[in-house]
């Protein structure tokens, strides 16, 4: 057999990549895509700072003063390629009915026919970067590799940061071990001699998806999401019709680990929207009056829940990193991803401070000073003027999860952590009340798959519309949704019949606003007031009353010490109105007919039930 060829020469894989899928797979991307070098990454410190510098040397990071941010850079954006693209995403699944109404779909054929021509040459002039990475601990059961195919160095040094990304990737692959492979370019082809610019983006973007053959495919962003493979278009979308498949979860979960004064110790799922308070939680420091407890993190983004023999469910975190929301960050709101970014981090659409370090929105006082992320000046008074933003609000940091001094000491166990409670928590200024328990498996799952939330700048298209978005996993879920509720409530059955304890279901809302049009529950760490009240519920210790939704506490069963909030501030925070509820359900309603194909008959029921109560 011939050595495979790229433009006629023969490829150059390193003597470790032993695998001829692989070798077979970049040999035909890179007669298609056509770069002018392949370089394939090992995943050593030494390749991650030479990337850094000659991204710094390419104007595409700025190195921030070393005495003040050490081995951190800052990297600013094309100003149209900042969020994910929802409305270029797609799940080409064989038929539009497996990709199901929430999503965009397109026939694998022609997705494919189109994709074509876009690819074909869209890596001249620049470098193909073979990025190998595993998500979840290397080598172990339920950990998945997949090689990444990039002409960004900027996605490479990412991937370093955000997977376990390098050489001994190859080692668990062998000569015929499973990967998923994913293409990523800009989409902006040099010329020769054509002068590259610092974000090199393409106004035409695709993010395809093939779940049956598990591929990925995008086209034409450089931003978070839409280019760092592994993290949604693999870990979520490929992975939840993996789980689908297999019986497991992929879901847009933090995982974190919550200790009380008796030293027992539980492990609770959260899912939030994008942009939703994720990350904030996962690193909950317990305000004064908490004595004792203690909050450890897992993951703040991606988990992937197995259930066990025992009937119980195991979750890891599939990633090595944090890709964060910067605005809104700082020393109060939360003291432990403020220290995680004192060193070793890309920033990227945050501002550059007259002192080569950096700043955003929300991160303490301003700057008399600076350039914002568009690379204009900025102060002060040009914002109060013109209403700049320094920073985008979508700014987001990579840091790598060892940076986090709240970090959980099984957060790289291959076995998992137990997991003893799952939360749902949308973004809702009205209507909402802050906590509420589901009384049952079924119950827990209504209130997942009827989430509201308002959107946020983590994706384009208008910020602040209340959408459903069924388990904060709109954008992300990679098959027909009501087969997910589906698979979801089957997983119920099954851990049922094994006799465990399930694990209990919440739903929250820390964004009720005032009159004032303020938050009105003060959030961050005082959320650790509501996680007390749900592990203090798994403990049979607190108090609640029932309502026609599910169970939430009074005021006298949150313990209160510390924090002056009063009961008419209580009641603004969870106060259910008739009205505003009989509109709630009136979308769930409509949400309901839009999923009808494949819809589980027990969502309408429970809907039904609902209803009753509160006419009752
Ligand atoms: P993704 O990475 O997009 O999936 O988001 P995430 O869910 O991890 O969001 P993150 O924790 O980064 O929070 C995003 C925004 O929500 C930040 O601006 C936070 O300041 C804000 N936020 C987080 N927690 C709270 C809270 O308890 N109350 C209020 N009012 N805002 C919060
Ligand atoms: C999200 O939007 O939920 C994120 C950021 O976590 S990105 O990786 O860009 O999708
Ligand atoms: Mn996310």
């Amino acid at each position: 057999m011939n050595a495979p060829v790229m433009n006629g020469l023969p490829i150059q894989a390193p003597p470790h990549v032993k695998n001829a899928r692989l070798i077979a797979w970049v040999a035909e991307m890179a007669a298609l895509c056509k770069p002018d070098n392949i370089y394939w990454c090992d995943g050593s410190t030494a390749e991650y700072d030479r990337l850094c510098q000659q991204l710094v040397d390419a104007g595409t990071f700025k190195k921030l003063n070393p005495a003040k941010r050490p081995n951190s850079f800052l990297a600013t954006s094309d100003p149209t390629d900042v969020a994910r693209v929802e409305d270029r995403t797609y799940i080409c699944s064989a038929t539009k009915e497996n990709a199901g109404p929430t999503n965009n779909w397109m026939a694998p054929a022609e997705m494919r026919a189109t994709l074509q021509p876009l690819f074909d040459g869209c890596m001249k002039g620049r470098t193909m970067y073979v990025v190998p990475f595993s998500m979840g601990p290397l080598g172990s059961p339920i950990a998945h590799i997949g090689i990444e195919l990039s002409d960004s160095p900027y996605v490479a040094v990412n991937m370093k940061i955000m997977t376990r990304m390098g050489k001994a990737v190859y080692d668990v692959l062998g000569t015929d071990g499973e990967f998923v492979p994913c293409v990523h370019t800009v989409g902006a082809p040099l010329a020769a001699g054509e002068q590259d610019v610092a974000w090199p983006c393409n106004k035409t973007k695709y993010i395809v998806h093939y779940p049956e053959t598990r591929e990925i495919w995008s086209y034409g962003s450089g931003y978070g999401g839409n280019a760092l493979l592994g993290k949604k278009c693999f870990a979520l979308r490929i992975a939840s019709t993996m789980g689908r498949d297999e019986g497991w979860l992929a879901e847009h979960m933090l995982i974190l680990g919550v200790s009380n004064p008796q030293g027992q110790k539980y492990h609770v799922a959260a899912a939030f929207p994008s942009a939703c308070g994720k990350t904030n939680f996962a690193m909950l420091i317990p305000p004064a009056g908490f004595d004792g407890w203690k909050v450890t993190t897992i993951g703040d983004d991606i988990a992937w829940i197995k259930p066990q023999a025992d009937g119980s469910l195991r979750a890891i975190n599939p990633e090595a990193g944090y890709f964060g929301v910067a605005p809104g960050t700082n020393e109060q709101t939360n003291p432990n991803c403020m220290a995680s970014l004192n060193r070793d981090v890309i920033f990227t659409n945050v501002a550059l401070t007259d002192d080569g370090d950096v700043w955003w929105e929300g991160m303490g006082e301003a700057p008399a000073h600076a350039i914002d992320w568009q690379g204009k000046e900025w102060t002060p008074a040009i914002a109060k003027e013109t209403g700049a933003k320094a920073a985008h609000p979508n700014a987001r940091f990579t840091v790598a999860a060892t940076n986090n001094p709240a970090l959980d000491e099984a957060w790289d166990d291959p076995k998992g952590v137990k997991i003893d409670a799952f939360i749902f928590g949308g973004r809702r200024s009205t209507t909402v009340p802050l906590v509420t328990e589901a009384r049952n498996w079924t119950e827990g799952v209504y209130m997942a798959a009827t989430m509201g939330s308002e959107t946020t700048a983590a994706a384009t298209g208008q910020a602040g519309v209340v959408r459903r978005d069924p388990f904060a996993m709109l954008p992300f879920m990679g098959y027909n949704m009501s087969d997910y509720f589906q698979h979801w409530l089957d997983l119920g059955k099954k851990l049922e019949a094994s006799g465990a304890t399930l694990p209990k279901i919440y739903t929250t809302n820390w964004f009720r606003k005032g009159a004032d049009g303020k938050f009105a529950w003060p959030g961050y760490g005082e959320n650790m007031r509501v996680l007390k009240w749900m592990i203090d519920r798994i403990e049979d210790k607190a108090a609640g009353t029932e309502h026609a939704f599910g169970v939430s506490p009074r005021y006298q069963d949150l313990n209160w010490t510390g924090l002056d909030f009063s009961t008419e501030q209580f009641e603004t925070v969870t106060s259910t109105d008739k009205a505003a509820w009989l509109a709630e359900l009136q979308l769930h309603g409509e949400l309901f007919q839009q999923l009808a194909h494949h819809l589980p008959k027990e969502l309408p029921a429970t809907k039904a039930e609902i209803e009753q109560r509160l006419a009752a």
